[in-house]
């Protein structure tokens, strides 16, 4: 089995799907056959790569998941599209008590052929969330440097440690990644070094930052990851060196 991480984090807009979508991109650029997972309903991660949202999602459909991949981008890069429909997934799995268990054994059957699998996921703690934590190998969190982002992380250490708990399958390392980042300002040096600094963040936090970068924004509009829309941007440059991070390359 691959690498699979899981991009997570509660609060919203912190860079999850941006991550997401710039990782696998990077990943699948190294020439790892990479699948790219959309979990959330809010579908950005689908969209972001211009590809159209699906009626019921892959996971809990009857087919299998290797007639619902989309291939992206022209090269290793392949993504199960996200339904808007997974808003209600709480419900779905009260009258459905099996159902996070067949989409676990879905996922698993579906996967088993990537090098890499990155799983967006929408900004709660739910069970999709979790039940995706559970079936990773490594977590990333990516974070803003504002005020509450230390209250976030504590909240999903917390998560993390309950999922392991449980008897949550693999998860092996988690990785915090500073995003939207901008060294002119106070606030997002102070954040940054209590995080460093911080005995139970400081080990986890990736060297690379992503700084706050307005091509980053631009490319999901154009339906295309960083890589194809601005190849020589700032952002582009800094999640190929995450990705080397992640990849433990250095
Ligand atoms: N490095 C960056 N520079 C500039 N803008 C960015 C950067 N990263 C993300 N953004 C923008 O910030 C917004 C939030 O990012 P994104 O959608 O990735 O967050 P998210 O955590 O997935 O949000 P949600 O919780 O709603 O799923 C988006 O408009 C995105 O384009
Ligand atoms: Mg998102």
């Amino acid at each position: 089995m691959g690498q699979i991480f899981c991009v997570a984090n509660q609060k919203g807009g912190v860079g999850k799907t941006t991550t997401a979508i710039s990782l696998a991109s990077a990943i699948a650029r190294s020439g790892r056959r990479t699948l790219l997972i959309d979990l959330d309903p809010q579908c950005n991660a689908t969209s972001g790569l211009g590809i159209q949202p699906t009626r019921r999602h892959p996971l809990a459909d009857d087919r299998d998941i290797s007639e619902s991949v989309v291939p992206a981008e022209g090269g290793n890069l392949t993504i199960l599209p996200g339904c808007p429909g997974f808003s209600n997934i709480e419900m779905m799995a009260a009258r459905d008590p099996e159902l996070l268990a067949r989409m676990t054994r879905r996922f698993l059957d579906g996967v088993a052929g990537y090098e890499a699998v990155l799983i967006d996921s929408p900004p709660s703690m739910g069970p999709m969330t979790r039940a995706a934590l559970a079936w990773s190998t490594e977590v990333i969190m990516p974070i803003q440097c504002e005020f509450f982002a230390m209250e976030g992380l504590v909240r999903m250490i917390d998560v993390l440690r309950r999922v392991k708990q449980g008897g949550g399958g693999t998860l092996a390392s988690a990785g915090i990644v500073l995003t939207m980042y901008d060294p002119q300002l106070e606030l997002t040096r102070e954040v940054e070094r209590q995080i460093r600094e911080s005995e139970v963040f400081g080990n986890y936090v990736y060297k690379t930052v992503i700084p706050w970068d307005v091509t980053v924004s631009e490319a999901p509009s154009h339906g295309k990851s960083i890589f194809e829309y601005a190849p020589r941007s700032r952002g582009a440059r800094a999640y190929a060196e995450l990705c080397m991070e992640v990849l433990e390359y250095v």
